[in-house]
């Protein structure tokens, strides 16, 4: 988040139930059904977040965010709160990190928003994902695609999923992302919005399939994405893994130009993603990959005897000060239980020292990745390591 220039917000655990609502939309199954809310001494209903986006959009609004840049670029990790039915990467407390750009409708916006997502998992060499991507269309073109998929719909309204004849009335367009069998074949040539945007929206699909070919972001354009929040104009994506099961959408997002306007601030244009962290390790535990360190090389001080501890917790001090992160023996362990430590520990350095090394200012310290070894000066430490390679 911080290479794309993204910068943190955090938000509170909970917020007014109506402003949740409004934004996500009343007859998502997220409000509809799964929603924590509760009613506190004052009498004001509040929820436990759901999701983000609308959080941001009510602390963009109410801190003036968008005056002091023109486009606002946020990122978050918390953790979200919905009751749903619990199963494998679906939980009733999970996690989410996503971005959230502010500010502008260009679809280069977009491309970015796609192109930061899929880093994360490029970056952490996840294997088996892709991006599907779709529009949703405006207030503009959405109203007549909606009265023509109605229309299809109603022919086959007695064979649909009992879900899906309710969403009939209330969200037609939720039927086609059904994974019911059936609803599946009846709707299998249903009209798509991708094929019945206005020009302006058209031109906007266009542009960021284009940028994300700059970007050499491979994609596939799925006009059945069509999302579970009701915010979503132009833009809707998602990426789902092949190594998950049925709750295989690693991440989604997509853009939301009426939700600053509609929470009551001025027409602002957005788009934005988020992903579950939990289904991100589901997928590295499949996929047999270690998650990176924090990116501080570990020093392992150990000692050898009285001496050498008091100038191992010194020494661990001042290393931390110049970016090394130290770890020591806390608990009186043998020489050989602290080297054995070390290695559980993957340091990265191991600096042995006793009281004859401490006489001379001499020790020897091993680089634990390549094995070599070699006698540095111990007045002169963090240069010596800096030397070493791998240095903070
Ligand atoms: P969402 O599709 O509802 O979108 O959630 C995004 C991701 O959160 C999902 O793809 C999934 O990985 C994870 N997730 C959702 N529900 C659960 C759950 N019950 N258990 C585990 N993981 C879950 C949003 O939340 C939008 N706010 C995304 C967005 C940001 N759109 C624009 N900006």
């Amino acid at each position: 988040m911080h290479l794309f220039n993204y910068g943190e917000i955090r938000t509170p655990a909970f917020e007014e139930t109506a402003m949740f609502s409004r934004s996500i939309g009343e007859l998502t199954d997220i409000v509809a059904k799964e929603m924590y809310s509760f009613t506190d001494r004052g009498g004001t209903n509040l929820t436990l977040k759901p999701e983000m986006t609308a959080s941001v959009m009510r602390a963009y609004i109410q801190n003036n965010l968008g005056e002091q840049q023109p486009l606002v670029k946020l990122y978050y990790i918390a953790p979200m709160f919905r009751q749903e039915r619990p199963q494998a990467g679906r939980l009733r407390q999970f996690h989410q990190f996503g971005a959230e750009a502010v500010g502008g409708q260009h679809a280069a916006i977009d491309a970015e928003i796609i192109a930061l997502a899929c880093e994360v998992y490029s970056n952490l060499k996840i294997r088996n994902f892709v991006l599907k991507l779709n529009s949703v269309g405006c207030e503009r073109c959405r109203p007549q695609y909606k009265q023509l998929l109605t229309r299809y719909l109603e022919k086959v309204r007695d064979r649909l999923s009992e879900d899906s004849r309710r969403r009939l009335e209330e969200n037609p367009l939720r039927i086609l992302d059904s994974k019911d069998e059936a609803d599946r074949m009846l709707t299998r040539d249903a009209p798509l919005m991708k094929d019945h945007l206005c020009a302006e929206c058209a031109a906007h699909f266009a542009e960021l399939q284009e940028h994300l070919k700059l970007l050499g972001i491979p994609f596939g354009v799925d006009g059945r994405i069509v999302r579970g929040l009701d915010y979503y104009t132009k833009t809707a994506f998602e990426i789902i893994s092949m190594d998950l099961g049925s709750q295989d959408a690693l991440a989604g997002g997509g853009r939301y130009d009426l939700l600053v306007k509609e929470l009551g601030g001025k027409d602002t244009p957005a788009v934005g993603f988020a992903a579950g962290m939990e289904r991100l390790l589901m997928v590295m535990e499949k996929q047999k990959i270690v998650p990176p360190g924090g990116g501080h090389p570990l020093v392992f001080l150990a000692a050898a005897d009285e001496e050498g501890r008091k100038w191992v917790i010194r020494t661990a001090m001042g290393l931390c000060r110049r970016g090394f992160a130290c770890e020591l023996d806390l608990l009186g362990r043998s020489l050989k239980a602290q080297m054995r430590e070390a290695d559980r520990q993957q340091a990265s350095f191991v600096i042995a020292v006793g009281a004859d090394e401490l006489k001379r200012n001499q020790a020897s310290i091993k680089n634990m990745r390549s094995g070599e070894q070699r006698s540095v000066d111990l007045r002169n430490l963090a240069a010596e390591l800096a030397k070493l390679g791998d240095g903070p």
